[in-house]
């Protein structure tokens, strides 16, 4: 198809919309605020492609508002904002942006890991609040990561690469995963595949880096958490909703497990208020994959996949 209408929903890195620019008649929203559906739909109206962002929802009345549509490149790994099944009955590619971001994911993981374990943003909040302190032998101790063992539910490349970074820091590491990672990767990174029970029964640090669906709804719910050891530490880098976020409150203001990190919500943007007074959580919006780099590749790949749709070759990255 030449001269395709390509409408992009949202803020994204320029160097994505050159790529666009190169095949197709490319209409961008430019605005930090999300695009009023009023002016989504009479763009979607004549659009041949969209390029969308994990805060829109692409459900039928997106698809009813863009009867010539063909593909949606989501410019994020994660497409649970995405009816795929119905993108698929009507015939509608869906692809994502998956690789690009394993690296800042994990890096982040990584970070929000030793910031609960180290207790870095109580210290913080410490220091900011002007209350008066000294150095103490005892004061704000927190938990070393040498022989300690992470239980990673979702051992696909996010996993791994986090699987990588916490083995430079000492940690054992156990997986969950519907099937084992190839033996190569097991050995390199010294990991063992269990069940769920084992791995939240066992672990100090629990990370969860499966993607959300149905399946995986709530699978850290009250019970998941009272398996849990009651120093364990739970971290959230993959979607809100894979942790009943009432049951967590719970779990942590009862001593249930000893402290969370969470870079996604289960009601994102809104955030539990429960979690907002506890000290032993840590919370950020939605930052992993936050660097200019990772921004910008995941942006021209999701461009790239436009691209190779229409130009025959097809998309890099299609989910269906
Ligand atoms: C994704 O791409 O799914 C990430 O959540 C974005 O940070």
């Amino acid at each position: 198809m030449t001269n395709p209408r390509i409408v992009v929903t949202g803020k994204i890195p320029e160097p994505g919309v050159e790529v666009l620019n190169t095949i197709g008649e490319v209409w961008a929203w430019t605005d930090d605020e999300p695009i009023p559906h009023d002016i989504r739909d009479e763009r979607l109206a004549t659009a041949d492609a969209a390029v969308t962002l994990l805060t829109d929802t692409v459900d039928e009345a997106f698809l009813d508002a863009a009867p010539q549509l063909k593909i949606v490149a989501n410019v994020a790994v994660g497409y649970n904002n995405i009816d795929v099944g119905l993108c698929q009955a009507r015939g509608v590619t869906v692809t994502n942006t998956p690789g690009v971001l394993t690296d800042a994911t994990a890096d982040l993981a990584m970070g929000l890991l030793l910031m609960v374990t180290r207790r870095l943003g109580e210290g913080e909040r410490l220091i900011r609040s002007e209350t008066p302190w000294k150095w103490g032998m005892f004061m704000m101790l927190g938990t070393g990561l040498q022989g300690r063992q992470l239980g990673i539910i979702g051992m696909g490349g996010i996993g791994q690469a986090l699987a990588q970074r916490a083995r430079a820091f000492g940690m054992q590491i156990v997986y969950h995963n519907r099937s084992a990672v190839a033996p190569d990767i097991e050995a390199a990174l010294d990991a063992r595949r269990c069940n769920l029970d084992e791995l939240l029964a066992t672990s100090d640090v629990v990370s969860l880096n499966c993607p959300y669906s149905e399946e995986t709804h709530h699978l850290i719910d009250a019970y998941a958490l009272s398996a849990m050891r009651n120093d364990a530490v739970l971290v959230n880098t993959a979607r809100g909703p894979i942790v009943d976020e009432g049951a967590l409150v719970e779990a942590l203001s009862n001593g249930e497990i000893g402290a969370v990190a969470l870079d996604v919500f289960e009601h994102e943007p809104k955030v539990h208020p429960g979690l907002l007074g506890l000290d032993n959580a840590v919370l950020v919006p939605h930052l992993g994959s936050a660097t200019v780099e990772t921004r910008t590749a995941m942006a021209t790949l999701a461009a790239r996949n436009v691209v190779g749709f229409f130009g025959g070759s097809g998309p890099a990255t299609p989910v269906t």
